[in-house]
Parts: structure tokens; C-alpha cells; sequence
């Protein structure tokens, strides 16, 4: 197995994405600390876990714009198993898909909040455990609209600063024996973007700007995050992995 007795730590695991990497993560040896906002999720995630192996996993209520949520996490993974081998950066927003001059300052905020001011915490607070044992490897999770803009105005920006954070964060965090590399997921068949889906005109607009024509699933971005989690990237940091089924290539 290929992060056997790792304790990793996912945040928004309750969501599509992180629901799915907590469980490959627990698949693959993991002891899995899964966090997110959505209680009702969490506890039929909790469940999940214990069917996949019988390690001590850990569910938690936490929100990742909340320092104080962060430093009670930290504390209690640290007392309760003295380690945090991977931190997974997932939990994210996409706010209300509007142009820009019609997004409005308190969005604009509110999605900066979770998806910058979150990540930032949860490297800020991490880092000083995997300090410490002088290991660990973070993987932040951006998006392509980072890359491309996809009329996702305050989005987009956050995500460009996931990219650029990480990119520090690798450069800082090199000399404690810690990585940090992000995976930018394309289209991904989640809650985030149901509505989207559900249109058709959107719906076909996404597979034909796909060069593999189709939407891409939970199970095509969770083993690139398992990768980077794994000691299999030792070597890797401050790298970009691109799940999007060629969107960005072309
Ligand atoms: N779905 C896509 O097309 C897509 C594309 C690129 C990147 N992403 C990114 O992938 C990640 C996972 O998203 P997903 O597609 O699984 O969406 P999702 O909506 O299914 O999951 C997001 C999860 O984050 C949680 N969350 C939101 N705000 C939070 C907060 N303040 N504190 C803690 N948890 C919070 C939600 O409760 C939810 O469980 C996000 O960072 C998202 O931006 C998604």
C-alpha cells in the first residue's frame, strides 16, 4: 500500500472530490482525519472509513477560514496520533458565477476567504507540526480556471493564488524535508458544479471545450492527489499536476 500508517489530514472531505481522496487515502494504508463544515456528510463519511479499514480515523467539524477551527484540528491530530504526514488542501467554494462588475465586494470576499485565506491558514498551522518531524507533503487543490478565464471572476483569482502560494510554500518549506504541489482539477462531475451541469447548453459546452470528451469524475483527480501524498513524488515540489482532460493543452 502505498501510504500505509500515514496520518493525512483532508479538508472538505465531505464534499465529491475529498469524500473520494479520504477513502483512497484510507484504501492505501492512511489513518484519515476527514474535516469539513457539513455535518450530516462527515457522518456518513465516518462510516465509510470504517469500512474501509479499521484504523483509528477521525471525523471533525472545521471550517478553514477559522484560524481558531485550524489550531483546534491541529492540536487534537498532534495529542491523538503526534504526527500529520500529508495535509490535502480541498475544501473550496465557487461563490456566484457572475461577471465581474457584477460580483460584489462581500463575494468577492467571502470566496477569497475560504479558498485563499483557508489554504494559507492550513499550511501556516500544519507546517509547524511537519516542522517539527522534519517531513510531510502538502497538496493544495486550484482549479484550471487559474490557468484560463473561464467567467468565474472571484473564483478564478483565488484559485490563481492557491497556484502561487503553493509555489512559495514549496520554495519556504523545502528546507524542513516538506513538499508542497498542487493538483488543478478541469470539470468535475461535484456538487460545486451541479447547476452548470444540469444545464445542457453549459453541460455540452464543457465536453466540447474537453479534448477526451466527457466530464471528468471524482475517480480521475483522487490518485493524483494519493500520488502526491505518496512517497512515490519524493522529489517533486512546487509542481502543478493538470486533471482536465486536455482543456489546457490546446
Ligand atoms: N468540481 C469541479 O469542477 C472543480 C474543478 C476545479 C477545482 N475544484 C476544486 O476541488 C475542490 C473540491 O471541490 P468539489 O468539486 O469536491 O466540490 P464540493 O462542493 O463537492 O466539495 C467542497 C467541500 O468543501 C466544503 N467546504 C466549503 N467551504 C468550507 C469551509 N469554509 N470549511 C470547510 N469545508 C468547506 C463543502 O462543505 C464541501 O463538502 C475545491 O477546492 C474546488 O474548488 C473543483
Amino acid at each position: 500500500m502505498r501510504l500505509t500508517e500515514k496520518v493525512v489530514l483532508i479538508t472538505g472531505a465531505a464534499g465529491g472530490q475529498g469524500r473520494r481522496e479520504a477513502l483512497l487515502c484510507a484504501e492505501e494504508g492512511a489513518i484519515v482525519i476527514a474535516t469539513d463544515v457539513n455535518v450530516q456528510a462527515l457522518e456518513t463519511l465516518e462510516t465509510e472509513l470504517r469500512d474501509v479499514s479499521d484504523k483509528d480515523h477521525m471525523t471533525m467539524i472545521h471550517d478553514i477560514s477559522k484560524e481558531i477551527d485550524w489550531q483546534r484540528i491541529v492540536t487534537e491530530v498532534k495529542e491523538r496520533f503526534g504526527r500529520i504526514d500529508v495535509l490535502i488542501n480541498n475544501a473550496g467554494i465557487i461563490g456566484n458565477v457572475e461577471s465581474y462588475h457584477h460580483t460584489t465586494i462581500d463575494e468577492f470576499h467571502r470566496v477569497m476567504d475560504t479558498n485563499v485565506w483557508g489554504t494559507y491558514l492550513g499550511m501556516r498551522t500544519v507546517i509547524l507540526v511537519m516542522k517539527e518531524q522534519q517531513a510531510g507533503s502538502i497538496i493544495n487543490v486550484s482549479s484550471i480556471a487559474s490557468m484560463i478565464g473561464l467567467g468565474l471572476s472571484p473564483y478564478g483569482a483565488s484559485k490563481g493564488a492557491v497556484r502561487s502560494m503553493t509555489k512559495s510554500a514549496a520554495g519556504d518549506f523545502a528546507k524542513y524535508n516538506v513538499r508542497v504541489n498542487v493538483v488543478l482539477p478541469g470539470f468535475i462531475e461535484t456538487n460545486m458544479i451541479k447547476d452548470q451541469l444540469e444545464n445542457e447548453q453549459r453541460h455540452d459546452w464543457y465536453v466540447e471545450k474537453t479534448p477526451l470528451k466527457r466530464i471528468g469524475r471524482i475517480d480521475d483527480v483522487a490518485p493524483a492527489v494519493v500520488f502526491l501524498a505518496s512517497d512515490e513524488s519524493q522529489f517533486m515540489t512546487g509542481a502543478e499536476l493538470v486533471v482536465d482532460g486536455g482543456v489546457t493543452a490546446i
